[in-house]
This record gives structure tokens, C-alpha cells and sequence, in this order.
């Protein structure tokens, strides 16, 4: 499949915009600086911080998995059995099924956090996946 440009420049602080890339859901999130300070406290919590354990490309393996801290590319599958997890916006501190501010997916109760990291003791065994991608300018990303 073709590689798909996006336009970041309106994306709001909090917001989660959704593209299509080889057929499969691809969201883009703009972070807060809340959010963004948070994610390396959460380490402990997490089953492969680092993302260690999946191929990913090297900007995606530490605590904000990006490129640019401020926005975060994932794919919208969660790794166990395929659902689409639900986005809990950016409510940092305040915990919504148990997750201060991420994903969670309703199939069977996996949650990830705000850079898609899988917790411990959940079904899905792997962080979201981070799709290929660059930045053609400060309001562009090509994912693909
Ligand atoms: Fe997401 Fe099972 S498909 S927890």
C-alpha cells in the first residue's frame, strides 16, 4: 500500500484524528506536556517499557515511542485479538477503568498507556504497533 500523508497542523492538544493505512485504522494523537511528563512513571507498570520485545523502528523504542514527543502514531489494533481498543483522553491522575489516561479495550479488559505501552496483567502480549513513518515538514507526516 501507497504511504499516507497526513496534515498534524490542526490536531488539537488531547485529540485522537483516525486514517486509513494498508486497510488497517492508524491514529495520530497530540499529546500534552501532562501526559508526555507522566509516561516514564508509568515504567514499572508496564510489561516491555522499552519495547524490547517487537520489532519496532528506534524512535519507538523509549517511553513516548515518536518521533516528535508531542504526537504519537499507532496503529489502532490491539495485539491480543484484534479489537479496537477506546482512547481515554488525556486525564492524567484521574483513572478511567483503571488506567490514568491511554487506551483500553473492551474485548477483554487490555490496557495500554498514553504511548500505547501494554500494562501487566492483561490479555494482549505486545505494546502497539508504531507504523513507519517521517515528518515531511512541521505539518506533515507521511506514515508508510
Ligand atoms: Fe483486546 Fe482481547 S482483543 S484485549
Amino acid at each position: 500500500g501507497a504511504p499516507v500523508e497526513v496534515n498534524i497542523s490542526k490536531v488539537e492538544p488531547g485529540q485522537l484524528i483516525r486514517v486509513e493505512w494498508r486497510g488497517k485504522p492508524v491514529w495520530v494523537v497530540r499529546r500534552t506536556e501532562a501526559v508526555l511528563n507522566g509516561l516514564a512513571s508509568l515504567d514499572g507498570q508496564l510489561r516491555d517499557p522499552a519495547s524490547e520485545e517487537m520489532q519496532q523502528p528506534e524512535y519507538a523504542q523509549n517511553a513516548a515511542r515518536s518521533i516528535k514527543p508531542e504526537f504519537f502514531i499507532a496503529v489502532g489494533i490491539c495485539t491480543h485479538l484484534g479489537c479496537s481498543p477506546t482512547y481515554l483522553p488525556d486525564s492524567f491522575g484521574e483513572q478511567v477503568e483503571g488506567v490514568p489516561s491511554g487506551f483500553f479495550c473492551p474485548c477483554h479488559g487490555s490496557k495500554f498507556d498514553m504511548a500505547g505501552r501494554v500494562f501487566q496483567g492483561v490479555p494482549a502480549p505486545l505494546n502497539l504497533v508504531v507504523p513507519p513513518h517521517q515528518y515531511v515538514d512541521d505539518n506533515t507526516v507521511l506514515i508508510g
